[in-house]
């Protein structure tokens, strides 16, 4: 046995805070930014605090963009050196001036995002972006201004760059603090999605990952249950094991439960489950090396369930919610699952296992499974990196996503649509149902055909009478590049859309009518 690996402490990300006070006057701040807005004819526009900034510094701001050619487009960085400091800020080192564009709130989010890469290891920053529109830009500029300096490291020398300390918005009230609070758990969540995601599987194995929970679960207030590999047989998980009969590290299914403060007995509840493959090398059925390189990031939906439960108090979610992650390595050896195996789901239903490498679903099927037969859930939700198909029909910016139910597939792609995480509805065809039908078994658990749309109906033979949805995040979980709040690797899609709905005052109604 080789000891197990030692993953050095991350960086973490900014911290924020509102006040009142407009950026020239606080002390110790390194760099000021401040939003420019592209004018009418007149050119572009300087937002808060740009008048007490040039009176401060003795610039004319506004000359700067023309000698810059700035727009205000999104993206845009002017940036004016203070290489002395300021009277009564010896600190003061840069004044940004950041594009806003339409000041949209996707625009807030990259504008937050700019900022963040642009104020990378200071100290001390502090904005007026946000004050443009405190009520819809808030939100996603902060979002933007965590993810944007996102960073994994495993190198044996300090992370080159580090997120800024610290990010005062100026010019707020403490009206705006239930925002700023919701902000940080919504981008908190996706960083921690991502930063799970990130981990190797040299050490990200299924116990690992429960243990990861347990340590959640605490930290969130959270009830936690974790199945080993004994209680998993015992009550008949065929899926998760079958899939994790093969690896030196077993399976575990984990269970997490959030309860809001305010509930009664008619609370709905609802279920999500995400995919917790810590390692896919496609089994027996093989993949090739460069298609396995990226593998470890098959357990993000499973980061995504584990890091929303964790944020669900700090929105304000109204319901309860599980969350289950069936956790197993998909590895090869003389003990694996062969093309041809039938496996038997929790509740007894049967599966021929055509290929190996379709294992996501198997192990879906045994936690939808569960929940339906032992939560009555009012809402069930799997998020899964499911499918090679969906990434070739959508690329890697757009995930997608199959529902039952009209009107949870509208709240989720509202979600979606405010969120920054788009979506995009494919049909759970029943025009393709009979080519799940095996010879032998209840199903087929990789027929071919239209792959993503095969797996989705798959799964839907274990969502019960249950409104429920599917996110088959395989395209947009990962990002071939840095883009705004976008960092190249693992996304962490889908932490966004579900903390937006289940964060909304009523995240059921309109659903199941
Ligand atoms: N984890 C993969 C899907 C995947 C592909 C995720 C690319 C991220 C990027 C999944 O387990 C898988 O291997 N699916 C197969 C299913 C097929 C054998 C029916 C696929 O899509 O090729
Ligand atoms: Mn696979
Ligand atoms: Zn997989």
């Amino acid at each position: 046995m080789s000891s197990s690996p030692t993953l050095p402490p991350q960086v973490s990300p900014s911290e924020f805070a509102v006040t009142a006070t407009r950026p020239h006057a606080l002390a110790g701040v390194e760099v000021i930014a401040l939003p420019v807005l592209p004018g009418e004819d007149s050119g572009p526009l300087l937002g808060p605090g740009a008048d007490e900034v040039g009176a401060l510094l003795d610039v004319d701001l506004l000359a700067l963009l023309e000698a810059d050619r700035a727009t205000g487009s999104v993206g845009e960085v002017s940036v004016l050196p203070v290489p002395l400091g300021a009277p009564e800020n010896a600190e003061l080192r840069q004044v940004l001036l950041i594009g806003l564009g339409d000041a949209s709130p996707d625009d807030f989010r990259r504008a937050g995002a700019t900022l963040a890469r642009s104020v990378l290891d200071r100290a001390s920053v502090a904005t007026t972006i946000p004050a443009v529109e405190p009520a819809a830009g808030l939100e996603p500029f902060v979002v933007g201004a965590m993810l944007g300096s996102f960073g994994f490291s495993w190198r044996s020398t300090a992370p080159e760059h580090v997120p800024a300390r610290r990010i005062v918005l100026g010019g707020l009230s403490d009206d705006d603090l239930p925002a700023l609070q919701r902000a940080v758990a919504v981008g908190g969540a996706s960083w921690r999605s991502r930063a799970l995601a990130s981990v190797p599987a040299n050490l990200k194995n299924p116990p690992w990952l429960a243990d990861q929970a347990v340590a959640l679960a605490k930290e969130a207030g959270l009830e936690v249950r974790i199945w080993d590999e004994k209680a998993l047989a015992d009550e008949g998980f065929g899926g998760i094991l079958g899939v994790g009969r093969a690896s030196a590290t077993p399976p575990r299914l984990i269970r997490l439960d959030y309860e809001p403060a305010k509930r009664s007995r008619r609370t709905p509840t609802v279920v999500l489950v995400g995919k917790g493959i810590t390692f896919d090398t496609g089994g027996l059925s093989i993949k090739p090396g460069e298609a396995m390189v990226n593998m470890k990031r098959d357990m993000t939906g499973g980061a995504v369930v584990m890091a929303v439960l964790a944020a669900l108090a700090d929105v304000g979610c109204p319901v309860k919610v599980i969350g289950l992650v069936p956790a197993a390595e998909n590895a090869v050896g003389g003990d694996a699952l062969r093309p041809g195996d039938v496996v038997r789901h929790y509740g007894g239903r049967t599966t021929e296992v055509t290929n190996t490498d379709a294992e996501g679903r198997l192990v879906l099927a045994d936690a939808m499974a569960w929940a339906v037969a032992n939560v009555e859930p009012d809402v069930l939700v799997d998020v899964a990196t499911l499918t090679g198909a969906v990434k070739v029909a959508l690329g890697q910016q757009v995930g997608g996503l199959f529902a039952n139910d009209d009107g949870l597939a509208e709240a989720l792609l509202a979600s979606a649509d405010r969120s920054g995480e788009p979506m995009w509805r494919f049909p759970l065809s029943s025009a393709y149902e009979d080519r799940l039908s095996s010879r032998i078994a209840d199903a087929d658990n990789a027929p071919g055909g239209p792959g993503a749309i095969i797996a989705a109906l798959f799964l839907q033979h274990f969502s019960g009478e249950v409104p429920w949805a599917h996110l088959d995040i395989a395209s947009s979980g990962d990002a071939p590049a840095d883009s705004y709040e976008i960092s190249k690797g693992p996304t962490g899609f889908g932490a966004r859309i579900l903390l937006d709905w289940l964060g909304s005052p009523d995240p059921l109604s309109g659903i199941g009518s």
